[in-house]
């Protein structure tokens, strides 16, 4: 029946109507403009007599029921087919209630908790009157000077593809019709996060294996789990930008991977094939944008401009046209909105989901669960109670600006809890705390550092609160240095010379390479942007009202220099090993090639002893499987919670294989003395990867398990994988 309404209605449009229908324009309707207006109408008249005429589809990035009622009241009501709009936006990590950034969330390594945010987000997403975010980032990213990782959830690949599956189920709901289902964009397709150096827009050269194997999966995943649209990212790939790349597009992203929804361009980037050098003109990049399958043209209004034309004259056949416009129509129709275009348009809801306070309690729980303990001599956790002197040195100590990180525009800044906030409001005697800046995020000091250096000399404990602003990671933020801002390390420096405990909270969107005073501190927590709970987060966990249980889902290095860097690397012919000779072996000249703190590290404050490692049979048949098992004890002395994993190596494949891939996690919380047997079931398809002719296969041979606390330890042992049934068997 869908057929035929959606056929009915291509059959009575024009071609501009049809272009009109892929047309994505911001939203001028709605209090909140886009930060950057560029080429789209912003004028609520022009918009109003746009949409009339049946020239838009689809308006983004404003929010609020009352301003988007009377645009669907336009398009429904006063346009000639009544076609209703699609309203987007970019909810990343909330909406009003600011959740932590991706990348701090996927430190939980627990897609239950990713699954949950993402409901409540779409929850306020809804109740502002949209349907569909332009998200998750679904995008590894190896490279930790790319701005962008701070969106997304790390450097591996299954990782990325768990939680970005479980945040498209988490938008989405169970059903597409409900007004509180928020439609998923998996972005940006593909490879984005491979980007050369790291560099924001830059170029991507890729081995048809890597992309399918590293990259492919977590779009997979996420539109397995029902995700109906993406977008196509702005990078070119082997020379192709890829919102004119009809191979990834439609060969790929349709071919191979089934795709049915459609595709957004982002952003204005049909527009830039002509600065990329690959359109000769706007014209010329509309034809290359829709033939190549990008379905919604974002912004730029190129395709409202040409595609009539372009139908007319030939360069573009009717049927490309009516394919899209199809792959549109029935997502809106899945949403329900041709039955009910008022849906997600609710002043009550409005009122009372939006910043509701059971969000605000989610906020805080995902941000104490995203909070990483990369190092800890004891001094953690600090006791609430106890007549101590706290100082709170740095720029983020009750800082404001810089809560909820990157993508986070619609929430209001001054409703987070800063660091200072929730610490005073942890201790039994707030007198005791004392905060001092000691110097600006980017310098100046203004004798800052001296006050600083004062005030921890006074003081029994200090707590440095350093790191990035949340402009400092994102869109177009790019960096060649991923250390802490100069100023900050020499206000860390001068603080460490006084040599009081010392913990220091990192706030960043990123790995970080650090150094001195803050790497060499008694302790150090990665604490992200964490939202609009930040400061009670933080506080629960450094007053050990809830047990650091988060691990990494980026490696840090030792130095900015080593990146690209990620804990799934290749061996190469000359690898240097533990305690051998370093000369002529793959690696720089000034550093190991292991990390700081590698993926998946992170500390609690009781202790986890692995041993037991057993595996119900090392031979592994064709269509079997086999258990590993461990036993993991708490031999500490509080309740707490490890994230125990499996990781593989394939020992000789057809293809060299990374020295770990992670391939499994489970979460155990254990009371102090108490043990639990952790298991793990192993089959081929968890060996396979992308061979020759991108065939995903697995290869019969040994293979490396290691079951631990991080990608850089763990109890081992050996598996093999036969083609038949072993010869003993
Ligand atoms: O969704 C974003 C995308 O990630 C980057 N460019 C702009 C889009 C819409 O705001």
């Amino acid at each position: 029946e869908e057929v035929t309404r959606v056929d009915d209605l291509i059959k009575k449009m024009t071609i501009e109507e049809k272009a009109g229908q892929m047309t994505c324009l911001a939203d001028a309707f709605r209090p909140f403009n886009p930060p950057n207006p560029a080429a789209g109408i912003q004028d609520v008249k022009k918009l109003s007599e746009e949409i009339r005429k049946g020239r838009v589809g689809c308006l983004f990035n404003g929010i609020g029921v009352a301003g988007a009622r009377k645009a669907q009241e336009i398009a429904v009501n006063d346009s000639r087919l009544g076609i209703p709009l699609l309203l987007a936006g970019d909810v990343i990590h909330g909406l009003k209630t600011i959740f932590p950034v991706p990348l701090a969330e996927a430190s939980s390594f627990d897609p239950v908790l990713a699954q949950r945010t993402a409901r409540a987000m779409a929850l306020e997403a809804t109740a502002a009157g949209l349907h569909l975010t332009f998200a998750p980032m679904a995008d590894v990213a190896r490279d930790q000077r790319w701005g962008r990782v701070v969106e997304g959830s790390g450097e591996d690949v299954t990782l990325t593809a768990l939680l970005s599956a479980a945040r498209v189920r988490g938008f989405q709901g169970r059903d597409l019709r409900r007004d509180d289902s928020l439609l998923a964009c998996p972005k940006h397709f593909a490879a984005y996060g491979a980007v050369a150096g790291g560099l924001e827009y830059g170029s991507v050269d890729i081995s048809d294996e890597t992309l399918r194997e590293t990259h492919l999966p977590p779009f997979g995943s996420a539109f397995a789990a029902g995700a109906l649209t993406t977008m196509a990212a702005f990078s070119e790939i082997n020379g192709v930008p890829a919102t004119a790349d009809r191979t990834l597009l439609t060969d790929i992203l349709r071919g191979e991977m089934g795709f049915t929804g459609f595709v957004f361009s982002d952003y204005t980037a049909d527009e830039e094939l002509v600065a990329h050098g690959y359109a000769e003109d706007d014209r010329d990049a509309a034809r290359l944008a829709v033939l190549a399958g990008v379905d919604m043209s974002m912004q730029s209004g190129l395709y409202i401009r040409y595609l009539p034309d372009l139908v007319k004259s030939g360069a573009v056949p009717m049927g490309t046209v009516d394919v899209a416009v199809r792959r549109i129509l029935y997502v809106k129709m899945a949403m329900g909105l041709f039955d009910n275009p008022w849906r997600s348009l609710d002043e009550a809801a409005e009122k009372s989901r939006i910043g509701a306070p059971v969000h605000r309690e989610l906020a805080r729980e995902a941000g104490a669960r995203s909070i990483v303990l990369l190092q800890n001599d004891g001094v953690l956790p600090l006791d609430k109670g106890k007549k101590q002197k706290i100082a709170l040195i740095g720029p983020f100590g009750d800082d404001k600006a810089n809560l909820y990180g990157p993508w986070a525009f619609y929430g209001d800044a001054d409703k987070g809890v800063d660091v200072a906030s929730g610490l005073r409001g942890a201790m039994v005697d707030p007198d005791q705390l004392t905060v001092v800046a000691g110097c600006a995020i980017h310098g100046p000091t203004d004798g800052g550092i001296e006050e600083a250096v004062k005030a921890a000399k006074a003081a029994d404990v200090v707590i440095l609160a350093l790191g990035e602003s949340q402009d400092m990671s994102g869109e177009a933020q790019s960096r060649t240095v991923i250390e802490i801002p100069p100023a900050q390390q020499a206000l860390a420096d001068a603080v460490a010379a006084v040599k009081k405990p010392t913990v220091v909270l990192l706030r960043h969107g990123r790995a970080l390479a650090i150094h001195d005073g803050v790497a060499n501190a008694n302790a150090v927590l990665a604490t992200w942007f964490l939202g609009s709970e930040a400061g009670n987060a933080i506080a629960d966990v450094v007053f050990g009202k809830v047990d650091p249980s988060g691990k990494l889902p980026v490696s840090f290095p030792w130095e900015s220099g080593q990146e690209p860097f990620f804990y799934d690397r290749k061996s190469t012919g000359r690898p240097t090993v533990p305690n051998g000779s370093t000369e002529y072996k793959a690696r720089y000249a000034t550093t190991d090639n292991s990390a700081r703190y590698p993926f998946g590290h992170g500390l609690s404050y009781t202790r986890f002893t692995l041993d037991k490692l057993q595996v119900s049979d090392p031979a592994l048949r064709w269509d079997g499987t086999v258990s590993i098992t461990a036993r993991l004890t708490n031999s500490g002395k509080r309740r707490g919670s490890e994230i125990v994993q499996l990781y593989t190596r394939d020992r000789v494949a057809s293809r060299t294989r990374p020295i770990r891939e992670f391939k499994k996690m489970e979460r155990v919380t254990l009371e102090p003395g108490e043990s639990r047997t952790v298991r793990f079931t192993l089959s081929r398809t968890d060996l396979e990867f992308v061979g020759a002719g991108n065939r995903r296969l697995a290869e019969p041979g040994a293979f490396d398990v290691w079951v631990g606390q991080s990608s850089e330890d763990g109890l081992h042992t050996q598996i093999t994988l036969y083609a038949a049934a072993p010869a003993s068997a």
